[in-house]
């Protein structure tokens, strides 16, 4: 008997039940018991939210990163004018679990891509482990008509809004303020065009994460003085890069001094 893997099977609904007591175990017990203003009950409605997402949308991410990121939005819940970016949703299962945890909150999102998948580039990559890795043109390609359907369904859209088109044109002329930012581009291009345009522009306390730290080529930027010093703002301290996936950047006002 063949067993049906598909989006919505009850096998993808064991394998998410499999990966967050496993895999993602700590991260979850983390979320319901740090400081934040949301009962018990709340947060395990909002875990069980998430993997519905989960279990209904194809998703680039684990549980564990995206508890660690809306721990981020939940934390500055009521802040006055809270708003939140992402850049990078593909399908959109992303987006719909930042929307839920960016409605508790009381703020907005806002939701940058092409709709139409990686830019075309000539890239090649290298992770962390030494594996190379290609990012093709039109891959994770997720049409805004089904990401919008995607949230609409198991997401929260009256927070959305959403941009679509290359990032060189759509943040051109963004401007802020930013509480918290999450970056899942793959390029180092396109990594490079979203931490210039959107970094600076971070509330004092804000936070931007990039979902890219096992890329060499992304852990390079990052390391750069000379890239950070271009944006006229110190190199912030990045714990865990150059070995972790997930990197949490603070803001240029909460920024450590050099190192
Ligand atoms: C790995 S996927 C995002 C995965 C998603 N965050 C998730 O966890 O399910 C990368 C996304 O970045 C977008 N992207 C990369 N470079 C871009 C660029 N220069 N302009 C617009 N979108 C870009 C792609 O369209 C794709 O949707």
């Amino acid at each position: 008997m063949q067993i049906r893997r598909g989006l919505g099977s009850p096998y993808r609904r064991w394998q998410s039940l499999r990966f967050a007591l496993t895999r993602d175990r700590q991260a979850l017990a983390h979320f319901l018991s740090r400081r934040l203003s949301l009962s018990r009950l709340q947060r395990l409605k909002m875990l069980r939210a998430f993997m519905h997402v989960t279990q209904h949308v194809r998703g680039y991410h684990s549980l564990a990163e995206m508890l660690v990121v809306c721990g981020a939005i939940l934390e500055r819940a009521g802040q006055p004018g809270l708003t939140v970016v992402e850049c990078g949703a593909a399908k959109g299962s992303s987006t719909a679990k930042l929307s839920l945890a960016t409605a508790q909150a009381g703020g907005r999102l806002l939701v940058f891509d092409s709709f139409k998948g990686i830019p075309d580039n000539d890239e090649r990559h290298c992770n962390l482990d030494g594996r190379q890795v290609v990012f093709r043109k039109g891959a994770f390609t997720g049409r805004l008509k089904a990401v919008q359907r995607a949230v609409q369904a198991y997401g929260a859209p009256q927070v959305c809004t959403f941009t679509k088109g290359w990032f060189e044109d759509t943040l051109r002329d963004f401007r802020g303020p930013i509480d918290v930012v999450l970056l899942d581009v793959d390029l180092l291009s396109s990594t490079r065009t979203c931490l210039e345009a959107l970094y600076p522009q971070l509330r004092p306390g804000g936070v931007l994460f990039t979902q890219d730290g096992h890329l060499e080529a992304i852990v390079a930027l990052l390391s750069d003085e000379a890239f950070w010093s271009g944006m006229g703002v110190p190199r912030p301290k990045i714990e865990g890069l150059g070995q972790d996936k997930l990197l949490k950047i603070p803001g240029p006002a909460a920024a450590s001094p050099r190192t």
